[in-house]
């Protein structure tokens, strides 16, 4: 299985620096790596997953039904709506809503990372056997990042969450 996904820590897809828009003609404006895929599947043999903006059901099946991947794969719905994945299987879409992270200050927003470290903070919410708060604020988020990890969350390559 091959996923298409990504960006880097540095140009976070997510974030929006490193995308394009989606040609209109694509089965769904969910999905960020939709075109990679169909051209990859000319390529390869292997089932391909591409995680990466989808969101409602009907995106996600419409994407399935054109055969241009196998596998759908879920990264921030998940940190804030851990039960999404038995809702879109019933067809219904998640409650909760994937938003930019911004906390005003135009140099912190530019650099893309208070999306990872938001969302990585409701994945160790979860992992400490708590609920995520997918209401929190960005700037919250932020103080709380600096009070735990410094100035070196926004220094070092990888995040520390
Ligand atoms: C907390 C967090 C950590 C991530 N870590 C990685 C990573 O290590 N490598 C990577 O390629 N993408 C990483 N991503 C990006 C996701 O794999 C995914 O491409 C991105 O969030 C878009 O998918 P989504 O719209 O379902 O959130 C991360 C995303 C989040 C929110």
């Amino acid at each position: 299985m091959i996923e298409i996904s990504g960006g880097t820590y540095e140009a976070p897809a997510m974030s929006g620096v490193v995308t394009k828009p989606q040609k209109a003609s694509s089965a769904t404006h969910e999905a960020y790596f939709l075109e990679f895929a169909e051209m990859v599947r000319g390529l390869v043999t292997a089932p391909l997953m591409v995680t990466g903006g989808f969101r409602t059901a009907a995106g996600m099946d419409a994407v399935l039904r054109s055969g241009a991947l196998d596998i759908i794969g879920l990264a921030r719905l998940l940190a804030i709506d851990p039960e999404a994945p038995a809702a879109l299987l019933r067809g219904q879409d998640s409650q909760q809503r994937v938003r930019p992270m911004k906390t005003g200050i135009t140099k912190i927003d530019r650099m893309g990372i208070m999306e990872i470290s938001w969302y990585a903070q409701q994945l160790k919410r979860i992992a400490n056997g708590g609920n995520p708060r997918p209401h929190e604020s960005a700037s919250f988020a932020l103080v709380r990042a600096l009070v735990s990890s410094g100035w070196g969350t926004f220094r070092t390559r990888r995040l520390r969450s």
